[in-house]
């Protein structure tokens, strides 16, 4: 369901948000809109400094933000700018998350644990926020970023543009796709029809950052070309424990398509030792598998309403 209201002006400029500056620009080009520029520094004790170099019109603003490297201090710069285009005479802001953090804590699992994903969509809320386009959100309890939000909020997808690239690439042979644990199945169920076959669900139990246990019993990956699709890969886990057991379970090529490529450290050797045969990521988080741009997703439902 499409949620994204019609934006209030035609007119509208874009501030790119520092956690990816360059998917801003580009979504800024493909509007053919305004860049609005800002300085940002921390001061000796570690607070952060924002100015707005130009004038803000009195049209839509757009802040892009990929919370990623330093979620806490990208959050803090969003509000900040949110605030400060608001008081300065933006008409609204749209807040355009290419990478959405903490959304992974949607409940409680430990008695005295903050849900921070409710956390998170209650402080955008009480900022200038009018609307937000996020890409891939980890909803899974939630199912919904409506759900979220009491704001206009909609989740975008790179899966498909990740599968056509995919298929553009290396050609198939038998080609199954393989959601790592249930709530990867939203994005298995995208891939599958580009791919022109089925998906198969696993079950996956995490017992900690890096421990994982993931049921196999439920197919026969032999001599077959396996697609793993997820949203993320942080520590390379979840995706190294399929591929390796796949791979010895006698699976032809495995290949992982993947939204968010956050790769904290290690992952990268993990996911290889693994066997996986090729991973591609969006550009979401810039990193060095980032093949498809998520610009043009993110511009389409912006354009409709310019
Ligand atoms: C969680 O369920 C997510 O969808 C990903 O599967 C998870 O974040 C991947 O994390 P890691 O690479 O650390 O296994």
């Amino acid at each position: 369901m499409f949620l994204f209201p019609p934006i209030q002006s035609s007119l509208m400029f874009l501030v790119p948000g520092s956690g990816n500056k360059p998917i801003g620009l580009e979504i800024a080009k493909q509007l053919n809109c305004s860049v609005i520029d800002f300085e940002t520094r921390r001061f000796p004790d570690g607070e952060r400094y924002i100015r707005l170099v130009n004038d803000v019109p009195h049209e839509t603003a757009i802040i892009t933000q990929s919370f990623y490297k330093d979620p806490d201090g990208l959050l803090v710069e969003y509000f900040f700018l949110t605030k400060t285009l608001f008081e300065l005479g933006a008409k609204a802001v749209v807040g355009a998350f290419p990478y959405m953090p903490y959304m992974r804590q949607d409940s409680r699992f430990k008695p005295g644990e903050t849900i921070s994903a409710r956390v998170m969509a209650s402080i955008i809320e009480s900022t200038a926020t009018s609307s937000i386009l996020a890409l891939d959100c980890h909803l899974h309890r939630i199912i919904n970023l409506s759900d979220l939000f009491n704001i206009p909020a909609d989740n975008l997808s790179a899966i498909p543009a990740l599968a056509e690239y995919l298929k553009s690439i290396h050609s198939l042979d038998d080609p199954i796709v393989v959601a790592p644990d249930v709530e990867a199945t939203q994005w298995a169920r995208l891939a599958a029809p580009i791919l022109g076959t089925e998906f198969i669900e696993m079950n996956k139990v995490r017992h900690g950052d890096t421990s994982i246990e993931t049921d196999f019993t439920k197919f026969d990956p032999s001599k077959r070309d396996i697609v793993i699709v997820d949203d993320i890969i942080s520590t390379g886990g979840t995706i190294a424990q399929v591929a390796g057991h796949l791979k010895q379970k006698g699976a032809n090529h495995v290949y992982a398509l993947i939204t968010h490529g956050l790769f904290a450290e290690g992952a990268y050797n993990r996911i290889r030792q693994a066997g996986v045969d090729d991973i591609i990521t969006s550009d979401s988080v810039p990193n060095r598998f980032s093949k498809v741009s998520v610009a043009s997703i993110f511009a389409r439902p912006l354009r409709m309403h310019q």
